[in-house]
């Protein structure tokens, strides 16, 4: 099948090569010219684990083109996949529509009825039912459907090869069966398939991550609680885990959450649910947002602490800027804000990432980078590990004891082997973790 993919940030990149993948004529379109070359040349935005690959090889099988040129997207296919972002509005909670509408907008003119604009943004809910509205007179038979996207950074190309579940939000019997098309190889290898209202499947998608942001602020409050009398929140968390209802992911206590997703989401959310007259419904997502905030403020005490108080003179060597390991998203990272914060508390920050580094220098220029673990630890007074990268888990503690000034680490992911790095002569501190008995 033929179709447009509009926007080539993380979704739609990933999207689009995705399709192509499957065997459909893909025509990816942005309004960056720097990042469509990059694109048509096999370069992604972003890093993501098997991404350029995968982006090279269906460029080259020449289903997968890119272009700048908006008018020549409705002649190309009757289908259009929305793929562009919808950040958080500025002071204010809600979600910023302004790049969907201008989309919808721009395509309605140049529709055909029976054409389908088919949604991945994150909405809020009743989106889709309004700009049917709008293409209603707009772009008579055309059609519009909410098709959200789940896929984590870091695994985007699996999620978006493999789904856990597809789910379609469409108002016709039309709009299912071209999405059920489109996805027919994926169907075949039996990925569950929810065919549902447009609403329904808007909220699918911040319900889950709702749920998901629900059950890390859980075991981080958990680990306050824990740290109130000496408990061990890793070890609660295991056997809280065990419990097959409950189960282990997403119970990983330390520093929270953050990238593009959750925060904006949940806050979303409580906005629209509030203009909806059930903010009641959801208002404990401004808990979890807050308890997800608190942990970054509870990072730098404990710093502070461990310092005895004052970061005049002292080095810290930060591990990690990146919002998660196998991202080199910084947006909304815990890791950086926590660097953010100790360097205006006066601290000589250096901050190691092994990908983000350029986005990390971006968004705070006055740190120090270096892409050396060694050299982010020289002369270090504190270490904290932020991001838990599968590296840092690798580094031998006892040859990085040798470089520190003093070897105490704060390991706010709660990833590394405590017990090595103590018997390495380390001084550990993590979350939710009693110090261990004399
Ligand atoms: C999330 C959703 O998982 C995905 O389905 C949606 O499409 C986009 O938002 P992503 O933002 O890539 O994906 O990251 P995810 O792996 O879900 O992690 C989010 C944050 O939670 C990260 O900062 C991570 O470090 C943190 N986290 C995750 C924890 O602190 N503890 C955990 O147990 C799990």
């Amino acid at each position: 099948m033929r179709m447009t993919v509009i926007g080539t940030g993380y979704v739609g990149v990933v999207h689009a090569a995705t399709m192509a993948d499957l065997g459909h004529e893909v025509l990816g379109v942005d309004i960056d010219e720097d990042r469509i070359a990059a694109l048509a040349d096999g370069t992604p935005p972003v890093y993501e684990p098997g991404l350029q690959d995968l982006l090279q090889r269906t460029l080259a099988s020449g289903r997968l083109r890119f272009t700048c040129d908006m008018s020549e997207v409705a002649g190309f296919a009757p289908v259009h996949f929305v793929c562009v972002g919808t950040p958080q509005m500025p002071g204010s909670k809600s979600a910023d529509l302004r790049s969907v509408e201008a989309v919808v907008d721009g395509l309605a003119p140049h529709l055909h009825p029976g054409d389908l604009i088919v949604g991945k943004s994150t909405v809020p809910v009743g989106t889709a039912v309004r700009l049917a509205e709008r293409l209603r007179t707009r772009a008579p038979g055309a059609g519009i459907a909410w098709n959200p996207e789940f896929l984590r950074e870091g695994f985007a190309v699996r999620d978006s090869a493999s789904p856990e579940r597809i789910v379609v939000g469409v108002s016709s019997a039309h709009g299912e069966s071209v999405l059920r098309r489109i996805y027919a190889p994926m169907l075949r290898a039996g990925v569950p398939f929810f065919r549902t209202d447009p609403n329904t499947a808007e909220l699918v998608k911040v319900a889950s991550n709702s749920f998901l942001a629900t059950k890390i602020s859980f075991i981080n409050a958990m680990a306050e609680v824990c740290d109130a009398v000496g408990a061990d929140v890793v070890t609660l968390a295991e056997a809280v885990g065990a419990d097959s209802r409950i189960g282990p992911r997403f119970l990983q206590p330390g520093l929270g959450f953050g990238g593009s997703c959750f925060p904006k989401d949940i806050r979303g959310f409580m906005a629209r649910a509030e203009e909806l007259g059930v903010g009641g419904a959801v208002s404990f997502l401004q808990e979890v947002d807050e308890i997800n905030t608190r942990q970054r403020v509870r990072t730098v005490d404990l710093a502070t602490r461990l310092v005895g108080g004052d970061f005049a003179g002292l080095n810290v060597a930060v591990l990690g800027a990146a919002f998660k390991p196998d991202s080199d998203d910084v947006r909304d990272s815990p890791a950086l804000a926590v660097a953010d914060a100790l360097q205006r508390k006066g601290a000589r920050v250096r901050v190691h990432d092994p990908e983000a580094l350029d986005n990390a220098r971006a968004a705070v220029p006055t740190l120090q980078y270096t892409l050396d673990v060694p050299k982010a630890c020289e002369e270090a007074d504190l270490v904290l590990h932020l991001t838990a990268w599968p590296e840092y888990q690798a580094i031998d503690p006892v040859a990085l004891a040798l470089l520190v000034r003093e070897p105490v680490v704060l390991d706010a992911r709660n990833a590394l082997d405590a017990q090595l790095w103590r018997e390495s002569g380390w001084s550990v501190h993590a979350p939710g973790r009693p110090q261990p008995q004399e």
